[in-house]
């Protein structure tokens, strides 16, 4: 068990690759919060760790919002005593509305996707650095990369490209954070998931575009939720204890070719 005694906040846990992230670092020995808007959904991923023998919680959380967000890492530090991982997963995806070209909602996206990132990177870095250090993992995504693919696939909607935008500015946000957190021994790198068939996925992006990514990946296959979890443990464990600032794209080999 690579995580034992290690206690983790996983936010958005509560479906998709966020769930499997959870469920990963419980079967690894991690105590697992379940932060999420969708508690219901975040206490059934509660409920099968537990039933497996492993700890969790699940909690209510916004991660765009600051007490809500405190309150998130205080719930989890109460339950258990520390908090030495934290995964930024939780974004507008799922729930992306690719006809809104408001800005009002570009700001919502900017507010969730990365200003959320910031947010729940404060809660929690006075308790690791009381700690004596930490792990946090952001959550960038392929799309960061891939705007020429989609302009190739036509895919001309507004929101999609809002939603890269967001994740490019995780990539510099992770290095940021990565030079604010290394005097406390707090360690912040990112994963680039590729195109991943998580509900989100199915429902969001055309089969037409999962496709075309599909067959410019060098593996030529999309991954799976669980296909991201052995990167997130590599960052979250001792193994990654030189690495920060950095971003991994995990992605079956898309955006190495541009
Ligand atoms: N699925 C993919 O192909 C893919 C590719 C690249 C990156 N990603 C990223 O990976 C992460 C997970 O993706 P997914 O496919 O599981 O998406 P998803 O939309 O199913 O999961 C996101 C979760 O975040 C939660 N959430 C949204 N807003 C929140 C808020 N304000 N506060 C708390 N929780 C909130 C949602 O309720 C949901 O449970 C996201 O950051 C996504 O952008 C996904």
């Amino acid at each position: 068990m690579r995580l034992k005694g290690k206690v983790a906040i996983v936010t958005g846990g509560a479906q998709g690759i966020g769930r499997a992230y959870c469920l990963r670092f419980a079967q690894e020995g991690a105590a697992v919060g379940i932060a999420d808007l969708r508690i219901e959904q975040a206490k059934a991923v509660e409920s099968e760790i537990t039933k497996a023998g492993g700890k969790a919680l699940a909690v209510h959380a916004d991660v765009s919002n600051e007490e809500s967000a405190d309150a998130m890492a205080k719930q989890v530090f109460d339950r258990f005593g520390r908090v030495d991982i934290l995964i930024n997963n939780a974004a507008i995806y799922y729930d992306m509305d690719s006809r809104d070209q408001s800005i009002a909602y570009l700001r919502k996206m900017i507010d969730v996707n990365l200003i959320g990132i910031i947010i729940c990177g404060r809660a929690v870095c006075p308790i690791m650095k009381d700690q004596g250090g930490g792990s946090i993992i952001n959550i960038s995504s392929g799309a960061a990369y891939v705007l020429p693919q989609q302009v190739k696939f036509k895919a001309n909607n507004f929101s999609t490209y809002h939603y890269g935008l967001t994740k490019s500015g995780v990539i510099y946000l992770t290095k940021m954070m990565a030079v604010t957190g290394g005097p406390y021994n707090i360690r912040v790198n990112a994963i680039a998931p590729g195109v991943t068939m998580s509900e989100a996925t199915k429902k969001v992006v055309s089969p037409q575009i999962i496709e075309g990514l599909r067959n410019v990946a060098v593996l030529g296959k999309s991954l799976e939720p669980w296909d991201l979890t052995g990167t997130a443990l590599y960052l979250a464990s001792e193994d990654s204890a030189m690495v920060t600032g950095q971003t991994i794209p995990v992605d079956a080999g898309m955006v190495m070719l541009g």
